[in-house]
């Protein structure tokens, strides 16, 4: 009687061990990657950095803006992400130039530039073209300012606010 009690102790700890390593295998099969970051410099540093405590969609699924992703980016340091300061940058340059929106009729220079692409010279005359104008109304305004890619600016649309 007691030997059968343990066969069947026994049985069950290994039922048991055999499901939890089949859903342990499931959970861990290879997935095709799902996250919605742009390829482009950066990106590494960002999934080393930013995926140990919640997934990419909270970076990827709410739109804000530059100073809104640069308090937000600070932020995760005092929730305890680590990095060394090139990593600290690299993510902020990531995170700016790749998913950041742009208010293009209220930033300054320093915001236009890294999402523009263009150097800090080169925004500072779009923003003296802006206030010539009396500001941009619509993103074919935007294309007319001095220095701008045409064709970038379109692929931009998605990020742009007037
Ligand atoms: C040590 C854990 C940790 C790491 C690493 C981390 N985060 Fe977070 N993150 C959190 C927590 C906790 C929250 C939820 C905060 C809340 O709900 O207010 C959060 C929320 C967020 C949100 C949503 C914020 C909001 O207001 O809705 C964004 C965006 C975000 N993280 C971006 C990042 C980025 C970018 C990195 C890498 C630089 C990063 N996180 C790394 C802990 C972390």
């Amino acid at each position: 009687m007691k030997l059968l009690r343990f066969i069947s102790v026994r049985l069950l700890a290994a039922a048991w061990l055999t499901t939890s390593l089949l859903a342990f295998a499931s959970a861990e099969a290879p997935q095709a990657p799902s996250d919605k970051l742009p390829e482009a410099p950066g990106k590494s540093v960002l999934t080393k950095m930013c995926t140990s405590c919640h997934g990419t969609d909270v970076i990827t699924d709410a739109p804000r803006t530059v100073p809104s992703w640069i308090d937000t980016v600070l932020s995760m340091k005092d929730f305890g992400a680590e990095g060394s300061d090139e990593d600290w940058k690299a993510v902020t340059d990531y995170i700016v130039v790749n998913l950041a929106h742009l208010e293009v009729n209220k930033s300054p220079a320093a915001e236009m530039a890294p999402v523009l692409r263009v150097s800090e010279k080169v925004a500072e005359e779009v923003v003296a073209y802006r206030e010539k104008q009396g500001g941009f109304k619509a993103i074919d305004d935007l294309k007319q300012a001095p220095g701008l890619d045409a064709a970038l600016i379109d692929t931009l649309a998605p990020r742009l606010i007037f």
